[in-house]
């Protein structure tokens, strides 16, 4: 076994962390940065650098796990999910006699992509919002990016590209943070769970995986884009990032929505 097929080993056994899922080259690329930070030069050197070395393994998960987020990141996103995905998906509950939306934002980092989705629900509802119960499931590998969307607070320049007028109404100035008003926070839980290995889940009528898809293997991706499928209700939507694609093996299990915003609905 070469050098970093045991390094692998080492971080799936000390962390959890299944590289074999992810792509091979973003995988070197970014061992490859935690290296060069330590001056290191070879597999063998970094493996025997890790050995318990728990602040370094720390660095590296960080390193892997790729946290970039923003408030409403593809805009344009939001705004087809506000007109496609809210009014057909309220309408067909008021309709069914149903109350609960459940929406599960997997690879949800620090929260952004959570939050933005629950402002848009209570912006779409108005004050019909308490004609519905609204679940937002929002996990991820990382503990620490959980922690801060736990936190729910942000600095000036992370909340730049967001409506005045959403930050007036749904943050709340702490010194010099914004942090998140508890009707937006109180619409999501957060929790640990990996999209690979985590336990099933089910009863969605709306899962967000965006530009998490892109750091797996394709074979991986296949498995979790049937793992979805199970997951979502009879016409459940699927949003993936805009770079990702639908596995061709998946295909015929979902409908295409929207392509340039990667919309998909279960078929089922
Ligand atoms: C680039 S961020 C995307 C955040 C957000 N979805 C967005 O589009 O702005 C990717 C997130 O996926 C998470 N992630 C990577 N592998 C994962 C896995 N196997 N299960 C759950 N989350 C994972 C990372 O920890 C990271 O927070």
């Amino acid at each position: 076994m070469d050098d970093f097929e045991l390094l692998k080993r080492k971080i799936m056994r000390a962390r959890g962390f299944n590289c074999n899922c992810y792509k091979e080259s973003s995988l070197k690329r970014r061992i490859r940065i935690r290296m060069n930070a330590n001056n290191i030069h070879s597999y063998s050197e970094y493996i025997k650098f890790l050995t318990g070395n728990e602040e370094e393994y720390d660095k590296l998960i960080d390193t892997l796990t790729v946290n970039v987020t923003e408030f409403f990141r593809d805009p344009e996103t939001y705004d087809k999910i506000n007109v496609i995905v809210l009014p057909e998906l309220t309408s067909r509950k008021r309709k069914e006699g149903r109350k609960i939306i459940r929406i599960w934002c997997a690879g949800c980092a620090s929260g952004e992509e959570p939050y933005s989705i629950a402002i848009l629900l209570r912006e779409y509802l108005g004050d019909k919002i308490d004609d519905f119960i609204i679940f937002i499931r929002a996990t991820d590998i990382d503990e620490k990016s959980l922690e801060l969307a736990r936190k729910g607070e942000y600095k000036s320049d992370v909340l730049k590209n967001m409506k005045k007028y959403f930050i007036r109404k749904y943050f709340e100035r702490i010194n010099d943070s914004y942090r998140i008003k508890d009707s937006i926070r109180n619409m999501v839980r957060f929790e640990k769970h990996d999209i690979i290995s985590g336990k099933a889940q089910r009863y969605f009528d709306l899962i967000l995986c965006r530009n998490v898809l892109i750091y797996l293997s394709r074979d991986t991706q296949r498995d979790i884009f049937e793992m979805f499928h199970r997951a979502l209700n009879n016409k459940g939507y699927l949003i993936i990032g805009k770079t990702e694609t639908m596995h061709e093996q998946m295909a015929n299990k979902f409908e295409l929505i929207d392509l340039s915003e990667r919309i998909y609905r279960k078929i089922s």
